[in-house]
């Protein structure tokens, strides 16, 4: 147990180890943030002034016009409209020219299977986005249009997100280890006209066959009566398959790329049905599908980027929204992109020598600002990591970062509590002596897990950045700077620069000194989102209406008496799976699709690797005995219609929910039943108390 002393201490940051920070005192953050917030719009042109616009000469006339107050009329925000620019271009044409950065390393890829490895400069992708955007241009996208990219962590993700980013085109990332369905449901919202997916791949030891996936979505979103033409597909895991099977068929050994090593294996040891596997045996359409690299080979490698306004689209991104349906989160190029480059800047100490990872995925909002746009923008190099942490073995990412000598680490709190797991010899084991920041971010970090971050990995030299931040906010929130913050472990700190947060109560009267309450923010930053993509309306509602002129978080914060801001976790019908915002109205609906099921309730449960997990009460139909086997068929019903991080840990039968007068069912009493704590408060206001007892009876035999 970590001792209050010890989560009260501050932790210093060492300014000799950080000679060169950005930001080199607790003093000079104060400065900096108070211009931020008092003169936004002098102190983010003085960072536009370092990105190239089409028209020079401060084109940006109003440089901020808003509205953030609901009963005022419609909510926008618009940064530097009127101003043209392409954030591709800023990226890779300013700094392969200008910058002279032609030859620097943009990524280490670092395959799933250790020894597959590869890197790609920034000349070197400039020509490859390139290429990609003629592609696309070929294919009659033009600006405005949506492309879905269903794509594990490879280079062609990246090449794709930009190549849209080039031409106008707005980009969907869905998340790899997300189901047909939920790929579906978002090729249906943004109506997007082209899929960019890949093969297959492994992750860790399982092999994902994608393009099969990406083909039942396909067939679903046409039956619904939305047929897309194309399906450009990356030939990943088949990219050196005729060489791998000459090889199998000369002399049944396994001598060749490391991907395919593990395939030949699995092959030999019957694991998979034959070496056909090397040739995924995927359906293909011809009229459909296309190779990526058969449609690249022919391409040139120029390409005018596209002028696009600051206030254009530039990527929508799904996030889990309390009634069920994803929310189609939208950014904008401007506001977007000095907010990446900035926050990236700032909070990593960015310096030019750095090798930055990042292990989030590219399919979350974590991989879309600080793997591909904030880095990229500031000229980083970084590892791009296709794999887990735990493959071939829990000392992977130590051996990563000393494989390329990383020196700006970020990660997610989950990972660092598995990883503790495996004990300290495993990361002392590797020399890690390259490090000099560490970070983290997804959920709150317990004071144990930032303790072991801080001492076994970090040994005491590393300022950890535990950074608070949302899909929706584009760009770090609450967050140390790495040489200035005085640290306390589990605390997200204070406000980056443009941010003021509050902490409002029920009635959203603003709250001072130390206080605890809804956590909300004041004024608009370059980075918050714009709309939530074709419902304006339920973007109002979401984050606006419940306090008149505040964006709402959906998070419960406290603030300490020394100023520090402490996320408490989420007040809304939202729960945080390993870092994964996931609404417990969409597991209610993937149980409730299960015939046997009439009613579902889902409730948050504490996990001891996953921070949070899921609690599912279900009331099942007449007819219907609850067993083993349908609670298994049940958790298989929600990873295939979400993905597998929303398998359910626990499904408890209910012969009936708790519920109030109006039928509302209670979820603070179900959450109470699933830890087995029978202080419950106030039950008067439920109609069939009777029943609670019962569902504490049920308890015991619930983790089946
Ligand atoms: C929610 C946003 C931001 C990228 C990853 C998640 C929680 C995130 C922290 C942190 C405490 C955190 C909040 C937030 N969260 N970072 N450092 N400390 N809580 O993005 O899926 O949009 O989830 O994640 O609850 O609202 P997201």
């Amino acid at each position: 147990m970590v001792q209050p002393e010890e989560q009260a201490r501050l932790y210093r940051p060492r300014p000799e180890l950080l000679p060169a920070a950005h930001v080199p005192s607790l003093a000079d953050y104060r400065r900096l943030y108070r211009r931020s917030v008092e003169k936004p719009q002098e102190f983010w042109g003085d960072v536009a002034k370092e990105f190239y616009w089409k028209q020079q000469q401060q084109p940006w006339v109003p440089f901020l016009w808003y509205n953030f107050d609901a009963t005022k009329g419609r909510i926008f925000i618009e940064w530097m409209k009127g101003a043209k620019t392409n954030v591709c271009y800023n990226l890779l044409d300013r700094n392969v020219g200008e910058k002279k950065l032609g030859d620097k390393v943009a990524f280490y890829w670092e395959g799933n299977e250790p020894g597959d490895s590869m890197k790609i400069t920034y000349g070197e992708l400039l020509r490859k986005v390139c290429q990609f955007a003629n592609v696309l241009h070929n294919h009659g996208v033009k600006k405005g249009d949506r492309i879905s990219i269903y794509l594990p962590m490879i280079l062609e993700l990246v090449i794709a997100m930009l190549a849209c980013a080039r031409i106008g085109a707005i980009h969907s990332v869905v998340f790899a280890g997300f189901s047909a369905d939920s790929l579906c449901e978002r090729i249906l919202d943004c109506g997007c006209s082209l899929l960019i997916t890949a093969d297959a791949f492994y992750r860790g030891d399982k092999l994902v066959n994608l393009k099969q996936i990406a083909d039942e979505a396909l067939q679903k979103s046409k039956d619904k009566g939305f047929p897309l033409k194309k399906c450009i597909v990356v030939k990943h895991l088949g990219r050196e398959e005729i060489a791998a099977d000459e090889e199998i068929a000369a002399d049944g050994a396994c001598s060749q790329s490391p991907p395919l090593k593990r395939l030949c294996q699995d092959v030999q040891e019957k694991k998979t049905e034959s070496s056909q596997r090397l040739h995924p045996k995927i359906p293909w359409d011809p009229h459909m599908d296309v190779w990526w690299q058969d449609l690249m080979s022919g391409a040139s490698t120029e390409c005018e980027p596209e002028w696009c306004d600051s206030e254009d689209e530039l990527f929508i991104l799904y996030t889990s929204g309390s009634t069920g349906k994803p929310k189609g989160v939208l950014h904008t190029v401007g506001g977007y992109m000095l907010y990446a480059a900035t926050s990236f800047k700032y909070v990593f100490d960015y310096q030019p020598e750095d090798i930055y990872w990042c292990t989030a995925d590219i399919g979350w909002i974590t991989g879309h600002s600080y793997i591909t746009y904030g880095p990229l923008a500031n000229g980083a190099t970084s590892v791009l990591f296709e794999g887990i942490p735990t493959y071939p073995d829990a000392g992977r990412m130590w051996s990563i970062i000393d494989k390329y000598k990383v020196t700006k680490f970020y990660t997610a709190p989950t990972a660092i509590r598995l990883l503790m797991k495996y004990g300290e010899e495993l990361v002392k084991k590797h020399s890690r002596k390259s490090l000099k920041v560490l970070g983290t971010v997804g959920e709150p970090i317990n004071p144990e897990a930032w303790l072991w971050y801080y001492r076994v990995v970090g040994e005491e030299r590393c300022p950890i950045v535990d950074t608070f931040w949302q899909t929706e906010t584009g760009g770090h929130m609450l967050t140390p700077l790495p040489a200035a913050t005085p640290m306390k472990p589990g605390s997200a700190t204070f406000p980056f620069f443009g941010v003021v947060p509050a902490i409002v109560n029920e009635s959203g009267e603003e709250l001072e000194g130390e206080a605890e309450g809804y956590l909300v923010f004041k004024q608009p930053w370059p980075g918050i989102m714009r709309t939530l993509y074709g419902n304006h309306q339920q973007f109002e509602t979401t984050y606006f209406k419940k306090f008149p002129g505040y964006y709402v978080t959906g998070d419960g914060c406290r603030r300490d008496k020394d100023g520090y801001y402490w996320i408490t976790g989420r007040i809304d019908d939202m729960l945080n799976v390993s870092g994964h915002l996931l609404s417990t109205a969409e597991v209610e609906s993937a149980l409730l699709g299960h015939a046997a099921v009439s009613e579902a309730a889902v409730v948050s449960h504490p996990h001891p690797l996953k921070g949070e997990c899921l609690y599912c009460f279900v009331t099942l139909k007449d007819g219907h005995e609850f067993t083993k086997d349908l609670a298994d068929e049940l958790k298989k019903q929600v990873r295939e219609k979400i993905g597998p991080i929303a398998t359910p840990d626990y499904i408890q039968n209910a012969p009936s929910l708790p519920k109030t007068r109006s039928g509302k069912i209670t979820r603070r009493i179900l959450r109470k039943i699933a830890q087995n704590d029978r202080d419950l408060g106030d039950i008067s206001t439920l109609v069939n108390p009777g029943i609670i007892n019962q569902l504490f009876n049920n308890r015991c035999d619930t983790k089946l």
